[in-house]
């Protein structure tokens, strides 16, 4: 089966070709427009998929060497996301399913942040996954293809949006989670220590004392003191994120057993959040699965290999289906 995957749930205009021989083309056209308003502006995300979108299934055909009658399944994001920019895509993507009478199946975009880890795997149910993005922060037990618990998610912000939040207060450029990244890497994580909201407590998270926290620790400081201090600053701050994360992570397992972890969504790219998951899966003996680098974020590919999932257990949609924001 060769599946067309397509997304545009928030700013990646994104369109994939999977086959049996695997991922063949993965396009990522991100917008730059957001940059300058410090994050994701609704209206000019939808505006930009509209202008990118043809070009970047056209792209992604190209660069599997294959036409659009060799596609025998589109697969299409159908939430959550920004209602404008799903849009986009869904109406995109029936166009095509009607004018050449392709199937089509509506894929959930946190779903395809952990089926991801089945583009190169093949992990065994059940496993714990960390599903870790700008939008959402949650863990989920995936008993079997498409039976999951949540068993904890952020009662505010997502982790990613804490990264991004922070990183604004510190003057970087949106999306300010891969810089901080970056920068960590050559500072002290334990220069300063930030809170751990409720590390110690249930399997939920929450983030947004931690955004208050370091405002208040940042408000005073002179930028000569922050010019000397950025790299120490965003270690510090990775380091009471994953903390959290990997805590909370740790928890699930044992309270359910698992013998396998995921890790998954744009904030599973993150060097320390890895790094910290293999030891917890070195120390307790699982399994881990984490997707490839340009897997983590949002991407066309892991919407075709939900679509392809979903189509082997017999589900499909028609073009009555709809776009949900709060899938
Ligand atoms: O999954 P994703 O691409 O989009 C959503 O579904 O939200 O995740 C985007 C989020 C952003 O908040 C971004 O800052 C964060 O993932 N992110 C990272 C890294 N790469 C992306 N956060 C920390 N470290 C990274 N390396
Ligand atoms: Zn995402």
């Amino acid at each position: 089966m060769n599946i067309l995957g397509i997304e545009s749930s928030c700013d990646d205009t994104s369109a994939a070709v999977l086959t049996e021989n695997g991922v063949r083309s993965n396009v990522i056209a991100s917008q730059s427009v957001h940059i300058k308003f410090g994050g994701v502006v609704p209206e000019l995300a939808s505006r930009a998929h509209q202008k990118t979108i043809s070009h970047t299934v056209e792209q992604a055909l190209q660069e599997a060497n294959t036409g659009i009658e060799d596609i025998d399944l589109i697969a299409v994001t159908q939430g959550p996301g920004l209602m404008g920019s799903l849009l986009v895509g869904l109406c995109f993507a029936k166009g095509l399913s009607l004018s050449r009478n392709i199937p089509i199946v509506g894929v959930n975009h946190m779903d395809a942040h952990i089926y991801a880890n089945f583009i190169d795997h093949t992990p065994e149910f059940p496993f714990v996954a960390l599903t870790v993005s700008g939008g959402h922060t949650q863990l989920v037990l995936v008993k079997a293809p498409f039976d999951h618990e949540i068993l904890g998610k952020t009662r505010d912000d997502a982790a990613g949006e804490a990264f991004d939040k922070i990183g604004k207060i510190m003057g970087l450029e949106y999306p300010a989670g891969p810089i901080m990244d970056r920068l960590s890497k050559e500072g002290d994580p334990k220069f300063h220590r930030f809170p751990q909201a409720m590390a110690n407590e249930g399997l939920d998270f929450s983030f947004s004392g931690l955004k208050t926290s370091a405002l208040y620790y940042l408000q005073d400081k002179e930028e000569s003191w922050l010019e000397s201090h950025r790299n120490d600053v965003c270690a510090s701050i990775s380091h009471a994120i994953t903390e959290v994360l990997i805590k909370k992570l740790k928890r699930a397992v044992k309270q359910t057993g698992v013998k396998s972890i995921a890790i998954a969504g744009g904030v599973s790219a993150n060097s320390m959040l890895r790094a910290k998951a293999g030891k917890l899966a070195d120390s307790l003996g699982l399994h881990l699965y984490i997707p490839k680098l340009s897997y983590c974020t949002d991407n066309a590919a892991m919407i075709a290999i939900t679509g392809k999932l979903k189509a082997e257990s017999g589900t499909y949609d028609d073009l009555a289906m709809k776009p949900f924001a709060s899938l």
